[in-house]
């Protein structure tokens, strides 16, 4: 970690921009729609609601888009389950921790967005810097200054980070942190644990030549075994460990330990991926919160609140190899999202955004215990970390059916994980979140025992 510097401060402080255009007013609050406090919503959706024209979208989407959205995770298939028929797929507004749907309904949001809004959606701080950043033009032939600003304020958050590139999606900043650490080592043999998105050398969906992959070995979490049997294949050709640190629970410290000591053993990259971890466990992600650092490491989603852009950030001496090779994307620097990413660093300044998080996850997690319990349902257990929870259900049939019930209390649960908990699921919204979940699970179980 780097010593502070301030946000535009010391010499060769840039002119400051032209004063933006007021940014435009919010639209009004319209009856049934959620406040972004969520205070005055009782989970059920107000006024007139149409079911019907959720699913219309949904057919439009088929039409149009292969598989009704741009984003795997939210297929309706994703979404509910296979050869469901039920659940909006689209929304038109997003506040809070609420969602509206194009039929009107309104409802809570356990799932926000895949993990990439921990703060809330539309939330002020953020959306005024990205206003600002628009209105004052966010892209040049030349990089923007809040890119420095931005990075070096990364720098002092994230333990591992002397230096950072921005990209745009968490995908590409795992991969530019195996292209720096293959840049660095000459070498060509990745070992690698976890999701690191959809591209061709971490995936192997139809359409992936083997070749594209065939130096990646794949390895299980925290199995020590298999890591060392890995590592001892790739030999003197391995030139990165990648490790998406946490997967449904924490890593045992001794894998973490195992993967250090290969790394260092034979003079490979150590990777960490904190794309879902990154302020959310703790600002530094795991490696923050673990008190494990990692040589290099890539962040996105929460780091934005919702806003595109990505980071790998790490050692210098390791980063410097970014230079030797090739990574770049035309709009990387865009200040609009860089604005985003000052937001969210402005939030976690004056609030301690992670511990919220965790205390909140800690009770929605309570509140779906509770509902099991009180419903006598069986076949059913709440999982995971507290600021990435989840539901375990025995068939996915009674998934489906309970995320439908669910639905029609006002909640939208993810299937399998995760639930992400944000800082606008505030007391009402828990509350409204027992209510649901309990509901739901009583009906399940009339309807399994009738
Ligand atoms: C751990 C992890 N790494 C990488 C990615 C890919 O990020 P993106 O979808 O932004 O490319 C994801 C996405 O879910 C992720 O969870």
């Amino acid at each position: 970690m780097r010593l502070s510097r301030l946000f535009g401060g010391g010499k060769g402080e840039p002119p400051e921009p032209p004063e933006p255009p007021e940014p435009p007013e919010p639209p009004e609050e319209e009856p049934g729609d959620a406040a972004s406090d969520g205070d005055d919503f009782d989970g059920v959706p107000e006024g007139d609601s149409d079911v019907d024209l959720d699913l219309e979208w949904r057919d439009r989407a088929a039409d149009v888009i292969p598989g009704g959205a741009s984003t795997g995770s939210k297929r309706a298939a994703a979404l509910y389950g296979e050869s469901t028929v039920f659940g909006p797929t689209h929304f038109v507004r997003a506040s809070g921790c609420h969602i509206t749907t194009p039929g009107g309904r309104t409802l809570i949001d356990c799932t926000m967005a895949l993990g990439s809004v921990a703060i809330g959606y539309a939330d002020e701080t953020v959306t005024r810097n990205v206003l600002q950043a628009a209105a004052s033009g966010h892209v040049s032939g030349l990089s923007h200054t809040s890119e420095i600003d931005v990075a070096d304020r990364l720098c002092d958050v994230i333990p591992c980070a002397e230096q950072v590139r921005f990209l745009k999606s968490g995908a590409e900043a795992v991969a530019a942190a195996v292209r720096i650490a293959r840049a660095y080592t000459g070498r060509n043999r990745v070992v690698a644990s976890g999701y690191f998105g959809w591209l061709d050398w971490a995936n192997d969906a139809l359409g992936v030549p083997p070749a594209a992959r065939s130096d990646v070995t794949r390895v299980p979490f925290d199995d020590i075994a298999a890591i060392e049997q890995a590592c001892a294949d790739a030999g003197s050709d391995l030139a990165a460990i990648v490790i998406e640190p946490v997967v449904e629970r924490l890593p045992a410290r001794e894998w973490l330990d195992a993967a250090r000591r290969l790394c260092d053993a034979q003079g490979a990259v150590l990777i960490f991926d904190e794309v879902k971890t990154g302020f959310r466990l703790r600002p530094g992600g795991y490696q923050e919160y673990g008190k494990f650092e990692p040589d290099l490491a890539a962040f996105g989603k929460a780091m934005a609140n919702g806003f595109p852009i990505s980071a790998v950030v790490g050692r210098a001496a390791i980063m410097e190899a970014a230079t030797k090779t090739w990574i770049s994307s035309t709009l990387a620097g865009e200040a609009m999202s860089l604005a985003a990413v000052a937001g969210v660093l402005e939030w976690h300044d004056r609030a301690e955004v992670c511990d919220t998080l965790w205390r909140t996850g800690e009770e929605m997690m309570g509140a779906l215990r509770r509902a099991i319990a009180a419903s006598g349902a069986e076949g059913v257990s709440v999982s995971g970390i507290a600021p990435m929870w989840f539901v375990v259900w025995d068939t996915a049939e009674r998934e489906s059916r309970f995320l439908e019930l669910a639905l029609e209390q006002g909640v939208l649960f993810k299937r399998g994980p995760y639930n992400f908990a944000a800082m606008a699921h505030d007391e009402q919204t828990l509350i409204d979140i027992e209510h649901a979940a309990s509901t739901a699970l009583v009906q399940l179980v009339e309807e399994t025992q009738s």
